[in-house]
């Protein structure tokens, strides 16, 4: 392994400028050479890559977004977009492969090992919290951060007029952003995917807040009703009750990060770095329990993480 390349795919997630650095100063540091790949896939298929040296690591470790800047490639989906890109590789010199993002970033890289041998390791980086094999993602601690702070001065106007307000958060199909937020915010009720929501524990919940009916309700975006908009308009026809909705979106997936998601992004950056070096390939490098952990990165999708059954009971005794 003397040339190794690093790209961040899919959404962009608070910490992957300072996964960069990491991965950057990791390879420099193991006197390996060290590429970026712009564009993520895309990138990839058009060849745009750029080495990297210890300057462009400068100034990465407080900043959102990615530099290296992300995509979500349809072409990368199909078998000769992939030949395309390893074909690149190939003509680069580029030896194997750090590919930050989710689940679609994981399907791609699997995909390019299993079909053309490239070595390739997948790194958490997203909001979502939503992959097996790591305890968290890079971006879930800032982006649920981003949302409590955002919530309490929504929950300031709530308290003044006594109102009822559903915020609505982000996490596709996965309720970790939903549920910690919720808890976080103290909400009256927590509508995530994985639990069918019960509108009816919903209004009685918002009359147990008595005269002053001030209510926060916390919706993961993927929730069966639909999201916060439709939850609304239900209560209002139903139950007759005035609900103010927010939808916090892409708020979320930027700012500064945490210094626990800067930790995090740092220490798998280096360990992705040396998974490589070891001859790894086709798996997640992530954490859990402190320990770092190398899950084959089909089972990071095959298996479910799911949300622990003590936070659910947690949020339905404290609302
Ligand atoms: O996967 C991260 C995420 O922010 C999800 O929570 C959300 O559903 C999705 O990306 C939004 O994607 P886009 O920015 O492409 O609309």
């Amino acid at each position: 392994m003397k040339r190794i390349a690093i790209l961040t795919s899919g959404g962009d997630a608070p910490g992957m400028n300072a996964h960069i650095r990491a991965v950057i100063r990791a390879a420099l540091y193991r006197g390996l050479e060290i590429w970026g790949i712009i564009g993520g896939y895309t990138g990839m298929i058009e060849g745009n890559f750029i080495k990297l040296g210890r300057k462009d690591s400068a100034n990465l470790i407080a900043s959102g977004g990615t530099i290296l800047k992300t995509a979500r490639s349809k072409e990368f989906m199909n078998a000769g977009g992939r030949a395309a890109a390893a074909e690149r590789l190939k003509e680069a010199g580029i030896d194997g492969v750090i590919a930050c993002g989710g689940d679609g970033t994981f399907h791609g890289a699997h995909a390019l090992w299993e079909e053309h041998g490239i070595p390739i390791v997948g790194t958490p980086g997203t909001i979502d919290n939503d992959l097996y094999g790591t305890d968290y993602t890079i971006g879930y601690d800032t982006a649920i951060n981003t949302a409590v702070s955002a919530i309490d001065r929504i929950r300031d106007t709530a308290d003044s007029h006594g109102r009822v307000f559903i915020i609505e958060v982000m996490g596709r199909h996965a309720g970790f952003i939903a549920m910690d937020v919720g808890i976080s915010c103290g909400a009256e009720y927590i509508a995530i995917p994985e639990i069918v929501t019960n509108l009816d524990i919903l209004y009685q919940r918002i009359l147990k807040q008595g005269r002053n009916r001030r209510t926060v309700i916390i919706v993961g975006e993927g929730d069966d009703y639909g999201g916060a908009a439709v939850i609304a308009d239900m209560l209002k026809q139903k139950y007759e009750v005035d609900a103010k909705y927010t939808i916090l979106g892409h708020i979320q997936r930027g700012g500064s990060p945490t210094a626990r998601d800067r930790v995090l992004a740092s220490h798998l950056g280096v360990k992705a770095v040396e998974a490589l070096i070891e001859g790894k390939s086709d798996v997640m490098v992530g954490k859990a329990f402190h320990e770092v952990t190398y899950t084959p990165l089909v089972e990071t999708w095959t298996n479910k993480k799911n949300i622990f059954n003590y936070m659910i009971e947690l949020s339905d005794i404290l609302a």
